[in-house]
């Protein structure tokens, strides 16, 4: 029960990879509240959770409303403690090539993915300081690191994400809080389901260990960095992408 008596925040916790990080903190002993735009995913993910003996709620969440993070912000901390753990998952695609991409695509993928990181972060680093401790991941992706044809926008949004991530581990370093990107490489989830068939075969052929990626191979990741044994750790970026970059 290594994070017992820890409050977790995840964002976009409903589904896929938020909701696999959201059983794993609470196996690990976590309150977590799982936030997102979809109430309904998130009590049912939740609901999952506290059947399994683990203590979890939702929240209503849409990470881009600078009104609403503060208010379910302060809400946690009023209603349970101080956040201890937030981990920035929530994110969108919108994909298509640079020449045809409409700019309110680029504007909503960045949005959500980079100024919802920020809302969210800030809002955490606030409590964490006051604390004196504190951990924070947020989640790229690969491309974020390599850029890929198709997604100008979720590429940026997640390469921005990475500079957030190194500059509020440099500003919260000194309270003790550590704040650490993960770069997930292909993850079998919803996000990826869309892909066809061609797409998917084309990928696995660039990984060497030959699969997508789970949700669980990334959330054991976050388990790692929000525990006492990552707490020399900061401003760094984690590949998980079964060695499809090097
Ligand atoms: P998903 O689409 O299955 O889940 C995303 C969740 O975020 C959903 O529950 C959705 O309702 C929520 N969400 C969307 N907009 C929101 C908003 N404005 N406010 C609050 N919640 C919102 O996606 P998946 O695959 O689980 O992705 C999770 C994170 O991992 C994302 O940041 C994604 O960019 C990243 N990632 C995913 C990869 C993949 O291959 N699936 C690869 C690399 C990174």
């Amino acid at each position: 029960m290594e994070l017992k008596d820890k409050v977790a925040l995840i964002t976009g916790g409903g589904q896929g990879i938020g909701q696999v990080i959201g059983e794993n903190l609470a196996s690990m002993g976590a309150h977590v509240v799982l936030a997102d735009i979809n109430l309904e995913n998130a009590e049912k993910s939740a609901e999952a959770i506290r059947a399994n003996g683990g203590a979890a709620s939702s929240a209503l969440l849409n990470v881009t409303d600078a009104e609403n993070v503060k208010q379910v912000f302060d809400s946690i901390a009023k209603e349970f403690k101080p956040l201890d753990i937030l981990v920035n998952n929530a994110g969108i695609t919108k994909d298509g090539l640079l020449i045809r991409m409409k700019e309110g695509d680029w504007d909503s993928v960045l949005t959500v993915n980079l100024k919802g990181s920020f809302l969210c972060g800030q809002q955490a680093a606030k409590q964490m300081m006051k604390q004196r401790r504190g951990a924070i991941v947020n989640i790229a992706s690969i491309v974020g690191v390599m850029g890929n044809a198709g997604q100008a926008n979720y590429s940026a949004s997640k390469a921005g994400l990475i500079g957030l991530t190194k500059t509020m581990a440099r500003e919260l370093a000194s309270r003790n809080v550590t704040v650490n990107a993960i770069a997930p490489g292909f993850i079998d989830t919803e996000m990826t389901r869309v892909l066809d068939e061609k797409v998917r075969e084309k990928l696995v052929e660039q990984i060497p260990l030959a699969r997508l990626g789970l949700p669980r191979d990334i959330a054991h990741s976050v388990d790692f960095l929000v525990s006492d044994r990552a707490s020399y750790i900061t401003g760094q970026v984690i590949n998980v992408n079964g060695g499809m970059l090097m």
